[in-house]
C-alpha cells in the first residue's frame, strides 16, 4: 500500500467521487481529497507519489470546465491512475480525452477504468451503482495497480476513443428552479461554474456557464430546483433502453 494517494475529483451529484475515493482507498494509507470543481480553492499539485483523477462523462466527454480546472494542475512526472464515471451508457470518447489531459499536464498514466455509477440525469439508469460488485472491482483493480507499481512495471496501454473526439457537449437548457424555492442560494452555492445569481428576488441561471451538472438540482434540500419537464421526458425517453442493462466496468493497465 502507498502512503498517501492525491484524489483529484469532480463529482456534481457523488457518483464519481465514490467510485474514485474508493480506489483512492484501497491505493494508499491516506488519501487528499482535491475537488476540482472547489471554487473557493483551486487544486494544487498533488503532494503524494500517486494521484487518482476522476471525472464524469457529459455527453461521452468530460466536462468542459473540469478539463480546463485539470490543465492547471501539473503532474511534475508523477504517476497517476484516470478513471471516468458515466451512467451505464456509454463512455465514448472521455477517457481517451482526460488521459490526453492528464499527460499534458505532465503526469504519467499507469492505468485507467470506465467505472458505473446512477445516471445523474436520469436515476432509473444505473440505478444503485456503484454497488457492491462494482467496488470488488475497483478493489481488484486497485491491487493490480500497486502490483505493477511495485513491480516498476512502464508497459504503455492504450484506452478506446476517436479522433475527433466526439463534439462538445452543448447545453441545451439549464435547470430551474419552482415557484416554492424559498432563494436558501444552496444551489449557487454548489453550482462549480458560477452559473446561479439572484435578481429582483428570482434564481437566474446563465446558460452560458451552466454544466447542465446536476449539482444545484442535488443541492435543494426541498427539491425545488428540477430539470424543466420536457427536457426530463425527452431524456427519459432517449434512457430508457439502458434501464434494463447492465454495462461492466472496464480497465486498462
Ligand atoms: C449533462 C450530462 C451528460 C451525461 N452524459 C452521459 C453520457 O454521455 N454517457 C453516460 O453513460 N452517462 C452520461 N451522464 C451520466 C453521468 O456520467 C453519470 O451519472 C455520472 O455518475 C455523474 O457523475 P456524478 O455522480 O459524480 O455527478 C451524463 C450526465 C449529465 C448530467
Amino acid at each position: 500500500m502507498l502512503k498517501v494517494v492525491d484524489f483529484y475529483y469532480v463529482s456534481p451529484t457523488g457518483g464519481t467521487k465514490r467510485a474514485g475515493e474508493y480506489l483512492a482507498n484501497v491505493l494508499a494509507e491516506s488519501v487528499v481529497l482535491r475537488d476540482l470543481a472547489d471554487k473557493k480553492t483551486p487544486a494544487s499539485a498533488p503532494a503524494g507519489d500517486l494521484s487518482v483523477i476522476a471525472l464524469p462523462v457529459f455527453g461521452g466527454r468530460i466536462p468542459a470546465f473540469a478539463a480546463e480546472r485539470l490543465k492547471l494542475i501539473k503532474g511534475a512526472g508523477k504517476k497517476a491512475v484516470t478513471i471516468v464515471v458515466y451512467g451505464n451508457r456509454a463512455y465514448e470518447d472521455a477517457l481517451l480525452e482526460l488521459n490526453n489531459i492528464a499527460k499534458e499536464s505532465g503526469f504519467d498514466v499507469a492505468a485507467s477504468g470506465a467505472f458505473v455509477a446512477q445516471h445523474s440525469m436520469c436515476p432509473e439508469v444505473g440505478a444503485g451503482r456503484p454497488d457492491e460488485r462494482d467496488f470488488e472491482e475497483l478493489k481488484n483493480f486497485g491491487k493490480r495497480i500497486l502490483k505493477k507499481l511495485l513491480e516498476g512495471d512502464e508497459r504503455e496501454f492504450s484506452v478506446p476513443g476517436n479522433y475527433p473526439y466526439k463534439a462538445d457537449f452543448i447545453v441545451p437548457a439549464t435547470p430551474i428552479s419552482a415557484d416554492f424555492c424559498n432563494l436558501c442560494r444552496r444551489c449557487a452555492a454548489a453550482c462549480p461554474t458560477d452559473a446561479i445569481a439572484v435578481l429582483d428576488n428570482k434564481l437566474i441561471t446563465d446558460i452560458a456557464k451552466c454544466a447542465l451538472c446536476m449539482a444545484c438540482v442535488k443541492a435543494c434540500p426541498i427539491h425545488a430546483r428540477i430539470l424543466p419537464l420536457p427536457m426530463a421526458e425527452k431524456i427519459r425517453q432517449m434512457l430508457s433502453k439502458f434501464k434494463d442493462i447492465r454495462r461492466e466496468n472496464e480497465t486498462y493497465i
